[in-house]
Parts: structure tokens; sequence; C-alpha cells
């Protein structure tokens, strides 16, 4: 596996494999690479003949006063998941590259920006949007993975590539869970052990809401009101939000169509955690 840093000699890579024919796919990734990750890179390899994944921690992604500076990083480590993954390429930018002085472009993506997550966190989807589409001109893939763990990331790429006419394929992968249930994340690694065993509250309110939807529960309040309880049961848990919306629009529904997301955020100590399930009445 090629280690690049330089974004010119990452585009020439790719102009160079497309010319050979081969199909390219791409996952970018901001390191600390866990089971999630890698899964990702697998998919991908399914689809794809040459695969490059990117690890960059994002600086514009990330608001005041959070976490960018203590966000895990770990290139060698990241190095050797990867290429015992088979993946072709990991291209490491720096922040100086990606953002050289006078950088000035923002992608903004509307509505399904400002929901959920773009709520506690403004900006942040404006700050992924442009990190992704600048990745994307780098290295034209024709197929990108994303991680359905993140859904509302992934309908805010979706909707990006489908406006501009990007040409990419966007392919969403299934979330990958520890043993006690949780989403694999980068930010499980900030968890004290109590914190860690608190934080099954999030899995176990979704399971919650799929209970209902199966037992025949069509209210949105209710599926909600019950998952905030199970939530409220743990004390270092504090809920940033509860929904259940439409998986594309995002929108807040009232009753539950033929498919819903239901989607939380939740701060365990001082770590913030998020996770989504769909609900299917009738499954
Ligand atoms: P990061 O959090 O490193 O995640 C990289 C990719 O892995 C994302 O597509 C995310 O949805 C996926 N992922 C994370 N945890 C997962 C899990 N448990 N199961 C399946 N997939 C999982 O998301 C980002 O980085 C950044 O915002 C990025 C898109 C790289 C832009 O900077």
């Amino acid at each position: 596996m090629k280690v690049v840093t330089d974004i010119s000699e990452m585009a020439a890579l790719s102009v160079e494999r497309r010319r050979r024919g081969w199909t390219i796919g791409f996952v970018p990734t901001m390191g600390y690479l866990h089971k999630g990750h890698l899964s990702l890179v697998r998919l991908a390899r399914e689809r794809a003949r040459w695969i490059v994944a990117s690890v960059f921690v994002n600086p514009t992604q990330f608001g005041p006063g959070e976490d960018y500076d203590q966000y895990p990083r770990d290139r060698e480590r990241d190095r050797a998941l990867l290429e015992a993954e088979g993946c072709d390429v990991m291209f490491f930018p720096s922040a100086e590259a990606m953002y050289p002085h006078g950088f000035s472009t923002t992608v903004s993506v509307g509505d399904l920006a400002e929901k959920l997550c773009g709520r506690s966190r403004p900006g942040h989807f404006d700050g992924v949007a442009t990190v992704v589409l600048e990745l994307l001109n780098i290295v034209r893939p024709d197929l990108a993975v994303f991680g359905e763990k993140d859904a509302q990331q992934l309908a805010v790429i979706r909707r990006m590539v489908s406006d501009l006419n990007t040409g990419v394929e966007i392919v969403g992968g299934p979330t990958v869970r520890e043993s006690d249930g949780i989403a694999a994340s980068s930010r499980n690694a900030y968890l004290s052990p109590e914190e860690r065993k608190q934080a099954t509250c999030l899995v176990h309110a979704l399971e919650k809401a799929q209970d209902l939807v199966r037992s025949g529960e069509t209210r949105a309040e209710s599926v909600v009101e019950a998952m905030r309880r199970v939530i409220e049961s743990e004390p270092l848990a504090r809920i940033d939000y509860v929904s259940v919306v439409d998986p594309e629009s995002l929108e807040d529904l009232e009753v539950l169509p033929r498919e819903a997301l239901a989607a939380l955020a939740v701060r365990v100590g001082d770590t913030r955690l998020i996770d989504n399930v769909r609900l299917v009445p009738g499954e």
C-alpha cells in the first residue's frame, strides 16, 4: 500500500489508474480507524478495482470548543490496518495543503444540514460537505462509501453529489457495532469504563423504538417519549436530541409511514455520541 501526502501526486495516481480502465473506490475518514471504517473499505473492495482511503482530521467541521485538538490520531496504526484490509492507497494530506492560504469556498447544503446534529453543531455539515467535495475532486473515484451510522452526513453528501452533478456513486455501509451494541466510533476512546456502560442506553433506546414499532405503534411522539425515558434512566447521559424523521428529508414525522429513521445524539459525560436505526412498520 502506498501512503500519499501530496495532493497532485494523489490526483495523478488516480488519473493513471483510470487510464488503465480500473474502477476507483474511495473511503474518506478522519482516522483512528476501527472496524466500522474497515467494513467500508471491504465494501469498496467488493465494488471497485482500486481503493483509496483518506485519513484527514478536517478542522473546518469542528466548532469552537469541540474536540479537534484531542481527536485521536495514530497514522502508523491506521496505515497497518488499511494495508491489512487490502487498501491500495492511504491519502494523508496536511491541513495546510487542503486549506492553503486564501482558501475561501464553502459548500452549504441548506435545510438538510440545519436539522438534528446541525442544530447543536452549526457549520459542521458545511465543513463536511466542503472537504468531501474537495477530496472527491482530488481522487475522482467512481464510488465513495459512507457509513449509515452518520445518517445525516450520508443524506447531506447524497444531496450535494446529486445537486452538483458530481458524478460519483455514493454507497451507504451498515453500522458496525461493538459486542455491547454500541456503534463503533473513534470517540468511544474518550469514555471511562462507567461512561461506556451507560453509553449502551443509546442502542437500548433504539431497540425500544424498534420493539414499539414492531408491536404496532405508529405515533412518532410515543416512540420518541419511550426512547427519552430509556436515556434519562442513566445519570451520566444528557439528551441532545431524540427524533423520528423521514430518512431522506430528515423532517420530523408525526405518524410512521413506510419507513422512518430513529436518530439520537446524547452526551455521556463530556462525549457526544450519535446513533440511529431504520424503523419499518410491519417488519
Ligand atoms: P469518520 O468519523 O472517521 O468516519 C469515516 C466514515 O466511517 C464515515 O462514512 C462514517 O459514517 C463511517 N463510520 C463511522 N463509524 C461507523 C460504524 N460504526 N459503522 C459503519 N461506518 C462507520 O465521518 C467522517 O469521518 C468525516 O466527517 C468525513 C466524512 C471523513 C469528512 O471529514
